[in-house]
């Protein structure tokens, strides 16, 4: 296997949260592919800090249980073993014990001498949001950040905040402890290998960019639908829903990639300098606006791929009387000269009937078409971007059926791409960890990018009616509520379900 390895990035990962869900699920195994891959340098560590008492020993062989289940690459014993060996577990409340750090700041000295990863750390708060900013004053305080060797960078996951005004807060906050530079703050869909293919299908192709406005572009269609429910999640749900879980992040980062002017060129401030414009362009929704164009859902009792799922409110840590929003389906705009009067059309939602994420460009049908009545009954050249669980993109278009009779048919190029490359994508972590120590922000979210979202997601809580007496309105593993089919079609237009793919 070919070596990608530059030494400069020699790095040590410390983990705060380092027995939780993330942490086993996502970040243990990410760290393990790219070890074998080939993309992690010699030098590397991991340092994961917990509450719970444990050994090295105990620890490790904790993370290979789920490093089997979980890892896109069949576990090799003797990888493993070296990879293990570079695992360290340190025991400490980080949420209460201040002086704590300056013990933990020993540990860590300690583990880069041995391994010679030279005072560069990636701290990783895989921890609830009300303890990113304690974290990082004590980090501060001990001058565990900003140090003379090295560098130090901060990952924190969403959310950051739970609206406007406290995102503004933690910003403010711990902007005075660490430089923007230094904050890595996660998107996971921004690594997405399909996420990351956006720019190459806009940009790499003279077929598509020439059409890419108003002037040929009917509407888009962004979907995301999961078949999972909230899982053990049930405390953090009630509080986020749908619209701070899924549409402030994920969603919009989507829509950004989708909509934004091409860069000036690809470094992270030129792509994200133009992902603000288009968040700063989007129409913000007005009370009547949310009562027009939004549709809210929450699941009750259903059959999810043949097996019995409770509803929302029977889910755990959940209230049986939560209005919490598990589905939402809208329609928005984005005011600037290339997307004026395109509708934008969002819908998520959780226990849906399949597990799909796709973003669907619907072209507009030529003007002439209606002069040959052989074309009335042409399709809609749509490019589909499939996101996950497959892979790659397709496009309909319209062709003559083969006959002695002058007929069209719509014929679909399907390309897929996880077919053709089996396991080579790689997981979202595993790319957003590796281009955090290669210092490229540009698959992180900036603060500006954070504070517009966010000001969208207010103007729809503004609207928002807190009485909501048709909860649950759709049942587990169906398309959600009857009103979102209703939201496109009373446009004359209807949403494009082109991925029945279920879940492995
Ligand atoms: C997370 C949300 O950010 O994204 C989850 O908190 C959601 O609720 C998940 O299930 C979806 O991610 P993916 O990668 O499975 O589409």
């Amino acid at each position: 296997m070919e070596k990608d390895i530059n030494k400069e990035l020699s790095s040590m990962f410390v983990i705060f949260g380092g027995t939780g869900d993330l942490t086993k699920r996502k970040l243990i195994p990410a760290i393990f592919s790219l070890m074998y891959e080939n993309k992690l340098p010699e030098n590397f560590t991991i340092v994961s800090i917990g509450r719970r008492e444990k050994t090295n020993e105990q620890y490790r062989e904790e993370m290979y249980e789920f490093a089997i289940k979980f890892c896109r690459f069949p576990l090799n014993d003797k990888l493993w073993r070296t990879f293990s060996k570079r695992i360290f577990y340190k025991n400490f409340d980080f949420t209460s014990d201040k002086e704590g750090y300056k013990d933990l700041d020993s540990f860590l000295i300690n583990v880069e001498t041995e391994y010679l990863t030279g005072g560069r750390r990636l701290y990783y708060l895989a921890v609830a949001p009300e303890f990113f900013e304690g974290i990082i004053r004590n980090l501060k305080n001990n001058n565990m950040v900003c140090m003379a060797t090295g560098w130090q960078r901060i990952m924190v996951e969403k959310p950051f905040g739970s609206s406007l005004k406290t995102a503004r807060i933690l910003n403010h906050n711990i902007s005075k402890l660490i430089p923007e530079e230094d904050i890595f703050r996660i998107d996971h869909y921004l690594g997405k290998e399909m996420i990351q293919n956006i720019l190459a299908i806009r940009f790499g192709n003279s077929l598509f960019e020439p059409l890419w406005n108003a002037n040929y572009i009917d509407n888009i269609q962004i979907t995301s639908n999961e078949l999972l429910g909230v899982e053990n999640r049930g405390a953090y749900y009630e509080k986020a829903g749908i619209l701070k879980d899924m549409l402030q992040n994920h969603l919009l980062q989507m829509l950004t990639m989708i909509a934004m002017e091409p860069p000036v060129d690809f470094d992270p401030e030129s792509i994200r300098d133009e992902k603000v414009k288009v968040l700063r362009s989007l129409r913000p929704f007005t009370e009547e606006s949310v009562k027009e164009d939004i549709v809210r859902g929450q699941y009750g009792e259903g059959i999810v791929n043949g097996i019995k799922a409770v509803g929302y409110r029977q889910e755990d840590r959940v209230s049986r009387e939560s209005n919490t929003d598990t589905f939402i389906a809208l329609k928005t705009y984005i005011d600037n000269f290339r997307w004026g009067g395109v509708p934008i059309y969002i819908r998520a939602g959780k226990r849906m009937d399949t597990k799909s994420t796709e973003i669907v460009i619907q072209f507009k049908k030529l003007a002439g078409i209606n002069y040959y009545k052989e074309f009335n009954e042409i399709g809609h050249n749509l490019l589909v971007l499939k996101i996950q669980p497959e892979e790659g993109f397709f496009f309909q278009i319209n062709a003559k059926k083969p006959g002695n009779d002058f007929k069209m048919e719509k014929v679909e190029l399907d390309y897929c791409q996880s077919c053709k490359y089996v396991n080579d994508s790689p997981e979202a972590y595993e790319r957003l960890l590796l281009e955090a120590i290669r210092n490229n922000s540009s698959l992180f979210t900036r603060w500006d990018e954070l504070e517009h979202s966010w000001k969208f997601i207010e103007s729809i809580e503004k609207g928002y009616e807190s009485d909501i007496s048709n909860y649950p309105n759709y049942a587990a593993g169906t398309p959600g509520p009857e009103e979102a089919i209703n939201l496109i079609k009373k446009d004359g237009r209807q949403w494009w379900n082109t991925a029945p793919y279920k879940e492995i």
